[in-house]
C-alpha cells in the first residue's frame, strides 16, 4: 500500500450537507466535515481538537484531555513515517486520505461503511442484535448497548476478521465505539448506553443528536 492513496474524490452529499470522500471512514467525522463544522480535506489538528473537545461535552482539564488524545490520534492517522507525522503537525490531518492509513483496520471493526463508504444495514443490524432495551432518560425504551455490550460487539468483530485482525486492533478500538458511547451515551454509569436509532442517523444521514450539535459552535453553510 502506498504512503498516500491516489484516490481523493469528492465523495457524495446528501440534501444541504458537504460531500463526504468514501476515503474518509469515520463516521464522526464524516458527520462534522457534511456538517460543515470543519472542512473535508486538510484539517489543523488544534482545530479538530477543539471541535471534537466541545462536542465531547467535558470541560476544563477533561476536555484538555479530550483535545490532546484526539491530537494524537489525528498526528498518525495518515501515516506513521517521520515525513506525514510532521506535515500533520504543521498542515493538518488530511481527513479524506485516512483511508489504507495506520487507523484503517481493513474490515476489522463494525464493516457498517465498506470501502467506498457506502452504508451496510445488515452490519446496523448485526450492532443491534448486540444490544438489549434501553430506558431512555428522556422517556420511552429503545434499543442500545451499554459499555459491556459495546465490549461484546468489538470482541466479535475482531474474531470475524480472524488472521487479519492485528495484534494492536483492540487498541484502536477503544478510541472508536467507547469514545462514542462517552459522547452520544444516553443515561449515566453503568446504564449508559448507545442508541442504535442514533448510529443509524451517524452513519447513514452523517447527523448527529441536537443534544451534540448545541455543543458545538455554528458551522459553515453548504451553497445550494
Ligand atoms: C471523538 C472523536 C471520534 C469518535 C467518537 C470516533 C468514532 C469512530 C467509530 C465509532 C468508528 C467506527 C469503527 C467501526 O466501524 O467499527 C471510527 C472509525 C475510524 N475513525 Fe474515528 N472517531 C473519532 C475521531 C477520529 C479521529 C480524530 C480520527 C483521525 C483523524 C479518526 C479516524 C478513524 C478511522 C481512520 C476509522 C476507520 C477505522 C476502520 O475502519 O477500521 N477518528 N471512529
Amino acid at each position: 500500500m502506498s504512503d498516500r492513496p491516489v484516490a481523493t474524490s469528492l465523495g457524495t452529499a446528501l440534501a444541504g450537507q458537504f460531500p463526504v470522500s468514501p476515503n474518509n471512514p469515520c463516521p464522526f467525522l464524516r458527520a462534522l466535515v457534511a456538517n460543515g463544522y470543519v472542512g473535508g480535506h486538510v484539517v489543523p489538528l488544534s482545530q479538530l481538537a477543539e471541535t471534537i473537545g466541545a462536542a465531547s461535552g467535558e470541560t476544563g482539564s477533561a476536555q484538555t484531555r479530550v483535545r490532546i488524545a484526539t491530537r494524537v490520534i489525528a498526528g498518525i492517522a495518515n501515516g506513521l513515517g517521520p515525513a506525514s507525522v510532521i506535515r500533520s503537525a504543521t498542515s493538518g490531518a488530511v481527513l479524506d486520505e485516512l483511508r489504507d492509513g495506520p487507523l484503517d483496520k481493513h474490515g476489522g471493526g463494525s464493516r457498517i461503511l465498506d470501502a467506498e463508504a457506502k452504508v451496510h444495514d445488515e452490519q446496523i443490524e448485526r450492532l443491534a442484535s448486540f444490544g438489549k432495551d434501553c430506558k431512555d432518560p428522556s422517556g420511552g425504551i429503545e434499543t442500545g448497548l451499554t459499555a459491556k455490550e459495546i465490549e461484546a460487539f468489538m470482541a466479535a468483530n475482531i474474531k470475524r476478521d480472524g488472521d487479519a485482525a492485528r495484534w494492536y486492533f483492540p487498541i484502536l478500538m477503544k478510541g472508536e465505539w467507547p469514545v462514542l458511547l462517552k459522547i452520544l451515551g444516553k443515561g449515566e454509569g453503568e446504564t449508559r448506553y448507545l442508541s442504535v436509532a442514533e448510529v443509524r442517523t451517524l452513519f447513514v444521514e452523517r447527523r448527529f443528536p441536537e443534544r451534540i450539535t448545541a455543543r458545538l459552535p455554528k458551522p459553515a453553510a453548504p451553497r445550494m
